[in-house]
């Protein structure tokens, strides 16, 4: 078979490196791809969000399935253009992806199937918006509606926080378009679990679970990010707790879309927060996370590329996933700055201790290469991997690992799976 994946952060990496395992794959394609992943497959010059040139790419390269990474190119549709020309898509459609693409479809979604969020109001003006946190409470979180590549939220401490991330999303429209509407809602407490399923829109099967740390500094102090570090799998998350979660998250939201007319197929990754009474949805994506990814796919034994097939074509009833009872952990390596202003093009030292094939491994994101050497391109540069049978030895060896690669500006936090370490 012949496979193209769309993208070119630590997920794809991540992806390419799990589908490349398969005795079914003769060929793995990734536009844009990155340096890292160039030693699994070949690299395509097409940006994840050049739709036509990558239907042009597939068709001519008689690609068998494609797998896309990140959310752009899925709310943009590539589902609906590649079947229209009869090519085979892992990753939902235009209209499941609006579950990631607008907040404002999500809530009113949950909430019309009765399904556990935070309490929220949709504002389409920035008076009507202002004039509400004049007389709330806080603190409270204010989200911008369309994509922001994960930083349209705010979970502001007080007024002047919450007027400040208001104006910035409906005046300055810091996001774009993604800025037209917001939604305001309850400020919710506990821990955050990532739980992600393979779906056919019928069927589903339940991957990993994970934690991912979101925010910039050790703590959880500073602005959030796209995920500083994540692991695999989420002590708090019980087997009760993940009973729970099916019935009253998964199930439903399959549910919700089957009766919306919405076939989703792909994965569908919900972010939820582990509250006293219960566990919340704080938001729903169309795709794998970054970092969540890269922990989760070290610990499936099963060969991924035919549930990616099944999903794609609807037909998962009778397929199983094997899951590895081992830890996975990633810590990522970003730019000073990040999620700010940050420089790059700085030489990365330490990567030849590593492959595809060694634990640790590095699974690259915002890398570019020159010369044969590699250089920092991104936010996120580098996601140091590694999995054992506990989760401290797992965490010693990521962080040895981490030890052993350098560049200038190498930002990243100490603490990842803090809280997991405090429950054992
Ligand atoms: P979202 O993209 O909606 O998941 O929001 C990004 C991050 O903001 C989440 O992973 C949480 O860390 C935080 N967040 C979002 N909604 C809430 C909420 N209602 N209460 C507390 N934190 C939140
Ligand atoms: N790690 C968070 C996300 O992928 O949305």
């Amino acid at each position: 078979m012949r496979l193209l994946v769309v993208g070119g952060g630590g997920r794809e990496h991540a992806l390419v490196w799990k589908i490349n395992q398969s005795p079914l794959v003769e060929k793995i394609y990734c536009a844009p791809g990155n340096p890292g992943i160039s030693e699994l497959a070949e690299q395509v010059a097409i940006d994840a969000e050049d739709l036509e040139e990558l239907l042009h790419f597939a068709e001519e390269q008689k690609i068998d399935l494609t797998v896309v990474g990140p959310e752009a190119p899925l709310v943009a549709g590539i589902t609906d253009l590649f079947a229209s020309r009869g090519l085979a898509v892992f990753g939902p459609n235009q209209k499941a992806a609006q579950m990631e693409g607008s907040k404002v479809f999500a809530k009113e979604f949950l909430r019309k199937y009765g399904i556990p969020t935070a309490n929220f109001r949709v504002f389409e003006s920035f008076d009507s918006a202002y004039y509400y946190l004049k007389n709330t409470d806080f603190p409270i979180v204010i989200k911008a509606d369309g994509l922001a590549a994960g930083k349209g939220v705010t979970v502001a401490q007080n007024r002047e926080q919450a007027f400040m991330a208001l104006q910035q999303i409906m005046q300055e429209k810091k996001f774009g378009a993604a800025g037209e509407r917001v939604v305001i809602e309850d400020c919710l407490y506990g821990e955050e679990v990532s739980v992600l399923v393979l779906t056919d829109g019928k069927d589903y099967l339940l991957l990993p679970d994970a934690q991912d740390h979101k925010a910039a500094l050790e703590g959880d102090r500073g602005p959030n990010t796209g995920g500083m570090g994540a692991y695999s799998p989420a002590p708090v998350f019980s087997e009760e707790l993940k009973k729970n979660v099916e019935e009253k998250i998964i199930k439903p939201v399959l549910k919700g879309l089957q009766n919306e007319g919405i076939t989703y197929r792909g994965v569908l990754y919900a972010g939820l927060m582990i509250t006293d009474a219960g566990p919340l949805v704080l938001e729903l994506n169309g795709r794998f996370g970054d970092p969540e990814t890269q922990v989760i796919l070290p610990r499936i034994v099963s060969d991924i590329v035919p549930l990616l097939i099944a999903c794609a074509g609807g037909v998962l009833k009778g397929h199983t996933l094997e899951i590895a009872p081992d830890y996975c952990a990633c810590v990522v390596l970003a730019s000073q700055g990040y999620p700010g202003a940050y420089k790059k093009g700085f030489l990365i030292e330490g990567l030849e201790n590593f492959s595809a094939h060694t634990n640790p491994l590095v699974f690259q994101a915002g890398t570019k290469e020159k010369n044969g050497q590699v250089f920092t391109a991104g936010g996120r540069v580098l996601g140091v991997t590694a999995w054992d049978i506990n989760l401290k030895g797992t965490l010693e060896k990521v962080y040895e690992a981490v030890d052993k690669i350098n560049f200038k500006g190498k930002h990243f936090r100490r603490d990842i799976g803090y809280r997991a370490l405090k429950r054992f």
